[in-house]
């Protein structure tokens, strides 16, 4: 074991002391060394089982929590409800506002005591997190999943049915955890909710991945795919390749509808217009311009030392893209082409970047942003043309056109109770 390895190790020898004291004998320094030291096992025994417990380095949290909040005009609104459903120690509720409402789940028992005692206004579950059954209820649901561990729980304690789950004998049902957990955080979040999760790459175009991909396509708008390098979980002694993905629940019955341009070009131009007749491109109504990016620089290499950098404060090139964010201007004008998913064939890769990196965006924003980070964005329905939609003609550049969706969707909602409720007073 090396000495990084060795600290680790220590550290979560002397955390589990602390949590092993009755709770009115953890001192305020024993909670700042959990918050510190304790690491959970993910990378530290080759080949040992750790649940995929590979905690995401702070600044990467702290970026997707403040995405989010841009996403939202720059603030969260009180009481916002907030799950994470796979918590480790809590890094990424680290990052949210004390007067959310906080919901974290986590299956290990000291990561999830570890998660309560740094967190205590959080109300952390100690469980499978597929044993959770709240539905349409979440503001957001974020957090970095477990990797390719075999999900293995009793049918019975699975409240509903899971596309990504399958049945197994005995009774019990399996799948692969990454995409299951996208599947709760689709089933947990509300119409209108959004979903951030850190996630292998491997998801863009694994065989085993191609249901929830579907899934993902057919009931959530895109709306944005950030490359990690491969360092970013470094610290952790592993060099897998992971990306954010951020996507938003539409309201059930969103239809996906067809292209409104046929025949679109790079905005550069270079690579004449392509003729996309022959894909059949569909998206969610409302889908706006999707946003990619590739982070080419973490803040440290793959030893963990600190790279070289122009920013202070450790800063990185993560703190850059959040003003993406809350410019949809911005947004809507990083060298706008044709989507990736154009030289697959697959519309539903569309969420997904390329794992070769071989898009025209990556190509373009790489010659652009030479130092990195690259930013661009892949056209959805359209480059700018009116839409029709509902009677009316909507630009598919136009960002707010989800909200009214979501908003119309909670009218009618409401509409349907109070017309129900009367019905009900009318016959009593
Ligand atoms: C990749 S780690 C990430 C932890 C935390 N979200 C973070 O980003 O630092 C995944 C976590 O999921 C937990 N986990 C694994 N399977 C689980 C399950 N079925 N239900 C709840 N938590 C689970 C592991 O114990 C581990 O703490």
């Amino acid at each position: 074991m090396g000495k990084a390895s060795r600290a680790r190790w220590d550290g979560n020898v002397r955390s589990m002391a602390i949590i092993a004291k009755p709770r009115d004998q953890i001192t305020a320094e024993d909670i700042a060394f959990l918050r510190e030291n304790y690491t959970s096992t993910g990378g530290l025994l080759p080949n040992a089982y750790a649940g995929g417990a590979f905690y995401t380095p702070t600044h990467v949290a702290r970026f997707v929590i403040e995405a989010l909040c841009g996403l939202n005009g720059g603030t969260f609104a009180s009481g916002s409800r907030f799950l994470e459903p796979s918590a480790g120690s809590g890094v990424f509720i680290e990052h949210l506002p004390d007067d959310a409402e906080i919901i974290a789940l986590e299956l290990d028992e000291t990561s999830a005591t570890v998660t309560s005692l740094l967190y205590p206004h959080a109300n952390v579950i100690q469980g499978d997190a597929f044993r959770h059954d709240r539905r349409d209820y979440y503001d957001y649901v974020i957090g970095n999943p477990p990797y390719g561990v075999t999900i293995d729980i009793a049918a019975e304690d699975v409240p509903d049915e899971y596309a990504t789950l399958s049945k197994k004998k005995g009774g019990r049902l399996g799948g692969k955890s990454e995409v299951a957990f996208i599947e709760l955080a689709i089933k947990a979040a509300k119409p209108g909710g959004y979903i951030a999760f850190v996630l292998p790459l491997g998801l863009n175009y694994a065989n085993y991945a191609e249901k929830v991909r579907r899934l993902l396509y057919e009931t959530c708008w895109h709306v944005a795919t950030i490359g990690l390098p491969g360092e970013t979980f470094a610290l952790t002694g592993t060099t897998i390749q992971t990306q954010i993905l951020i996507v938003r629940k539409a309201p059930p019955g969103t239809p996906l509808i067809p292209t409104v341009e046929k025949r679109w070009g790079s905005n550069f131009k270079r690579g004449g217009y392509d003729d996309i007749t022959d894909f059949d491109a569909k998206f969610l109504a409302g889908q706006a311009p999707s946003y990619f990016a590739q982070i080419t620089d973490i803040g440290y290499d793959a030893k963990g030392a600190p790279t070289p950098s122009k920013w202070d404060d450790g800063l990185t090139q993560l703190d850059e893209l959040v003003d993406d964010f809350t410019d949809t201007l911005v947004r809507e004008n990083l060298y706008p082409h044709i989507p990736s998913w154009h030289s697959v064939k697959d519309v539903s890769a569309f969420m997904f970047q390329h794992a070769n990196n071989n898009g025209d965006g990556y190509r373009e924003a790489s010659r652009t942003y030479a130092e990195g980070s690259y930013r661009w964005n892949e056209l959805t329905l359209g480059a700018g043309a009116e839409i029709e939609w509902r009677g009316e003609s909507v630009s598919t550049f136009d960002f707010e056109w989800q909200d009214r969706i979501v908003s119309d969707y909670y009218a009618e909602l409401a509409q349907q109770v109070s017309v129900s409720s009367s019905e009900m007073e009318a016959v009593s």
